[in-house]
């Protein structure tokens, strides 16, 4: 560009130069040239001496400052002039802006002096400052491609868009502004990427300089997804790895932030980035939170977060053993960490008078309370939440002095009774226990030897037992037990009286009286210094015999027992005297009572143990117990029975007399039907009142099929009927025509006589197989006989 610029004023000048050739001195006349030049570049310029009897030597060079320029090449001169044979040139290899003024070539021609006048005007070239080969814009905003451009001059820019060969001019528009710094596109899309060409001109000197810029075009990251993988909410110690997914040109850079950091957080980074993604290998607790994604690139950056929810099945914490003194305030808490929140219980058992234990009470989470003795015990804490449970037990031991239950105790000793004082008591830590002998009426020195003794009894000074074994020198009184631990002690008196046997039984009436059996009323004993009274004992007999023996009948019964003399003589006269017992003995007899049983009778009521009974399937059978026969044994019982639900009047009842065995067998009735059953006694005088009893009959098992098993029968008898119906026709027609399986199976003839015989009938011909004897002959027609027995028509030969 400069070249062409400068060759273009070069020539220029020599055209001006060869015009003027015609003088023939160096030269006759003046002459003024203007060199517009771009700094840096050369400068040459020919002088020629063309006058005969001239040369060079006539001709000389000045610079701006009109002084001789001397030099010549090769110097270090910026300017120089070089010899030839016809003038003189002048040389500047790099034009610099101090250089520019009028260099003059001289020369005199009798005395007349002539000038050829250059002036160079140096001017700095067009340049392009601030303008990169690859610049970058934003979307959707307003941005600036940028070129400017330097010279002597302003230059003039003008834009083109597009590749070299199909290029568009730009013009100032809505879309496009042309400033000194560049082109300025409005709202730019991704179609304002491309080439465009930036082009510098100044009119003045000519230049005009290009520039092609590759324009990208920029978008800020747009974060499109962030992917938890498998899922941002994770069970405790699994793999995660969070993915953030962005949109950008160019492509951007990543950058992950936790947001918040929890309380549990102990400032320790358990995640690492590899690129876009945020990895946990083992994830924990507190790395639950809010984590940040930034992507970012030249453009700009945008952000988004992702929640990480760590699931942690609970566990708790404290919630130990623990051991408070009675009457202080204490807490039973219990604590428990997990995510979600874990639900927390805590019961206890030591509420529930069930002792079994099973039935917990819950109580309050943070339960403050003054302690007492009864509060000892196991309490439980529970943690519950959506991924686990936890548990833990706590024993709480109080401590406290010694408590008896009862702190006073009356005890009837008496000869021969071995028994153990009881010191038991509710301590903790265990008491120390000490025993102690008040009598009233001994000496002391008695007194201490025997307590003396009373320690010796005991193995340790822990045993709450002291044994005791009364004898003739037993002594009677107030023993004292004395329990002792750090939290204070407690005594518990013992007063051991000698106990007698019950007084005599003096108010004995007859309660009930019936042919065999007789009960009596006893009123018990109360005017004896003794245990009470635990039973009774009689003696008894018919009246005749306590002439014939002294040995008589004998009967005891526990107290609170009907008192029942049984198997008793009916119409006759007994005697029977009553003892009391207690636990030192049996007291002396009473006086002897006198009563007369009654006459033989119908027999007792049979005895039911319940109103009401469901019968299990295997003993499908109703039991009772005998009744007292009232003097005449029982010959059978008459059993009533009607199904409940019935309204027809007692069609559907029957009645069973059965023997003497007292169970009834239930199979003719009902299955699974309630039935209102009445029995009866029978004896010689007649029958008994009713017992009765509502019960259902067991439901329908193999032992209670008798209705299906007897059409199951009827079908046995007919086939077994219709099978010796045809072994006696089998029978009629082996005897008369030697044929039937009897005849074939049971006479023992040779196969060939058989077959002999059969073909002598014409049975046998071409067909070679033995043809059974019981094969119907196809005669074309059937023969069929009817059985009156059975009813049931067979083929008269068949034997099927
Ligand atoms: C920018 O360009 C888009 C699409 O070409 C257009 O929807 C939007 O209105 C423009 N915005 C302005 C400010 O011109
Ligand atoms: C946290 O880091 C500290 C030391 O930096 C370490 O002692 C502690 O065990 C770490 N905690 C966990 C839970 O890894
Ligand atoms: C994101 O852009 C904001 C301003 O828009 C800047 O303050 C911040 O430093 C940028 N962040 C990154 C990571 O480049
Ligand atoms: C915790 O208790 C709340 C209400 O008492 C109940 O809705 C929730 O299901 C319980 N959570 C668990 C894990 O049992
Ligand atoms: C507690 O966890 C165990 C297994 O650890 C489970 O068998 C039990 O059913 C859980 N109990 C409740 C109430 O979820
Ligand atoms: C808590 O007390 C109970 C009962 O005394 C005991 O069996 C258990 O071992 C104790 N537990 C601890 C952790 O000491
Ligand atoms: C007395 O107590 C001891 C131990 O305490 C026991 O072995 C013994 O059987 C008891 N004796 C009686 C009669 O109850
Ligand atoms: C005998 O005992 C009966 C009740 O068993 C009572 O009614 C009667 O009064 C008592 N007789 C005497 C003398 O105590
Ligand atoms: C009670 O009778 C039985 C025989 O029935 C006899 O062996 C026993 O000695 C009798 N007891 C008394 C205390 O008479
Ligand atoms: C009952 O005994 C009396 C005599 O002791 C006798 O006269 C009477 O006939 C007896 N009655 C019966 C039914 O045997
Ligand atoms: C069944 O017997 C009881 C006595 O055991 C009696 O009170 C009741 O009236 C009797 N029921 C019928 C329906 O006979
Ligand atoms: C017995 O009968 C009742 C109704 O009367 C019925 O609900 C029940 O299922 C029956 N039981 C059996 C074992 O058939």
């Amino acid at each position: 560009m400069f070249g062409t610029v400068s060759s273009i004023i070069i020539s220029v000048i020599i055209a001006v130069f060869i015009g003027s050739k015609d003088c023939i001195a160096c030269f006759r006349n003046d002459e003024h040239k203007t060199n517009i030049i771009p700094t840096g570049s050369s400068f040459y310029q020919e002088c020629h001496c063309s006058e005969p009897g001239y040369n060079m030597q006539y001709i000389k060079w000045t610079d701006i400052n009109n002084e001789i320029i001397t030099a010549g090449p090769g110097t270090d001169s910026l300017i120089y002039v070089e010899k030839q044979s016809d003038g003189l040139n002048i040389h500047i290899p790099k034009v610099s802006k101090s250089m520019s003024g009028a260099y003059k070539c001289i020369t005199n021609f009798e005395g007349q002096q002539y000038v050829q006048t250059h002036t160079i005007e140096a001017y700095d070239p067009l340049y392009f400052i601030n303008a990169a080969e690859v610049q970058h814009i934003m979307e959707s905003q307003d941005s600036r491609i940028n070129c400017e451009a330097r010279g002597e001059y302003p230059p003039l820019i003008t834009w083109h868009k597009g590749e070299e060969n199909a290029l568009v001019e730009i013009q100032n528009s809505e879309k496009y502004s042309i400033t000194k710094e560049g082109l300025i596109v409005r709202n730019v899309t991704t179609e304002d990427g491309g080439t465009y060409k930036c082009t510098a001109m100044v009119m003045v000197t000519g230049e005009e300089v290009d520039r092609f810029i590759k324009v990208e075009v920029m978008t800020v990251p747009i974060i499109q997804d962030i992917i938890g993988i498998p899922n941002t909410i994770v069970m405790l110690g699994s793999k995660l790895s969070v993915e953030c997914i962005a949109e950008a040109k160019p492509q951007p850079e990543y950058i992950w932030n936790k947001v918040y950091t929890g309380p549990n957080d102990e400032g320790n980074q358990t995640w690492k980035q590899v690129a876009n993604t945020l990895i946990f290998d083992d994830i924990k607790g507190y790395d639950a939170g809010y984590y940040e994604c930034t992507a970012y690139n030249m453009a700009g950056n945008s952000t988004s977060g992702a929640l990480i929810e760590v699931l942690v099945p609970p566990e708790i914490f404290g919630f130990d053993n623990m051991t408070a003194e009675e009457g202080t305030n204490i807490k039973i808490a219990c604590e428990a960490l997990g995510i979600p929140k874990p639900n927390i219980t805590v019961t206890t058992s030591i509420f529930d008078s069930d002792e079994n234990g099973e039935k917990n009470t819950e109580l309050p989470l943070d339960w403050s309370f003054v302690v007492e003795r009864y509060h000892k015990g196991v309490y439980y804490c529970n943690a519950i939440n959506e991924v686990g449970n936890a548990s833990k037990t706590m024993y709480l031991t109080v401590l406290h002095k010694p408590y008896f239950e009862y702190p006073t105790e009356d005890l009837w000793g008496w000869n021969g009774k071995v028994f153990n004082l009881s010191c038991s008591h509710e301590s903790e830590p265990p008491s120390v226990i000490s025993w102690r002998f008040q009598g009233n009426e001994i000496p002391t020195a008695e007194q201490v030897e025997l307590n003396k003794q009373l320690i010796e009894k005991l193995n340790n000074a822990q045993e709450q037992y002291l044994p005791v074994n009364i004898d003739e020198n037993f002594l009677y009184g107030v023993y004292e037990c004395v329990a002792k631990n750090a939290y204070g002690e407690a005594t518990k008196t013992i007063t051991l009286k000698k106990g007698f046997v019950p007084s005599v039984v003096n108010n004995i009436t007859i309660e009930q009286q019936a042919a065999t059996s007789v009960t009596f009323s006893i009123q018990e004993p109360s005017d004896y210094e003794g245990p009470e009274v635990i039973g009774y004992t009689a003696e008894y007999d018919q009246a005749a015999n306590y002439e014939i023996t002294h040995i008589h009948l004998n009967r005891t019964w526990a107290i609170n027992r009907p008192f029942k003399l049984e198997k008793l003589k009916p119409n006759t006269t007994h005697h029977v005297k009553f003892a009391a017992i207690n636990e030192a003995g049996t007291g002396p007899w009473s006086e002897t009572l006198v009563f007369e049983t009654l006459e033989r009778s119908v027999p007792e009521p049979p005895v039911l143990d319940s109103d009401y009974v469901q019968i299990e399937s295997p003993d499908n059978v109703l039991k009772w117990k005998a009744p007292a026969d009232n003097g005449d044994s029982i010959d059978y019982y008459a059993v009533r029975y009607c199904p409940v639900d019935d309204d027809s009047d007692g069609e559907l009842c029957g009645e069973e007399r059965i023997g003497e065995n007292t169970e009834f067998n239930l199979s003719s009735l009902e299955h699974n039907t309630t039935y209102f059953v009445e029995i009866i006694a029978h004896n010689a005088q007649g029958n008994s009142t009713p017992s009765n009893i509502t019960l259902i009959t067991a439901a329908l098992s193999t032992h209670n099929t008798l209705g299906l098993l007897s059409a199951g029968a009827i079908i046995g008898i007919a086939v077994v009927v219709v099978v010796i119906c045809l072994v006696l026709l089998d029978l009629v027609l082996c005897a008369w025509r030697k044929q039937g399986i009897i005849a074939t199976c049971c006479s023992k003839k040779t196969k060939d006589d058989e077959l002999k015989s059969r073909d002598e009938k014409g049975l046998l011909r071409d067909n070679g197989d033995l043809e059974d004897c019981h094969k119907r002959p196809d005669k074309g027609h059937k023969e069929y006989e009817y059985n009156k027995t059975t009813g049931i028509i067979t083929g008269k030969h068949s034997a099927v």
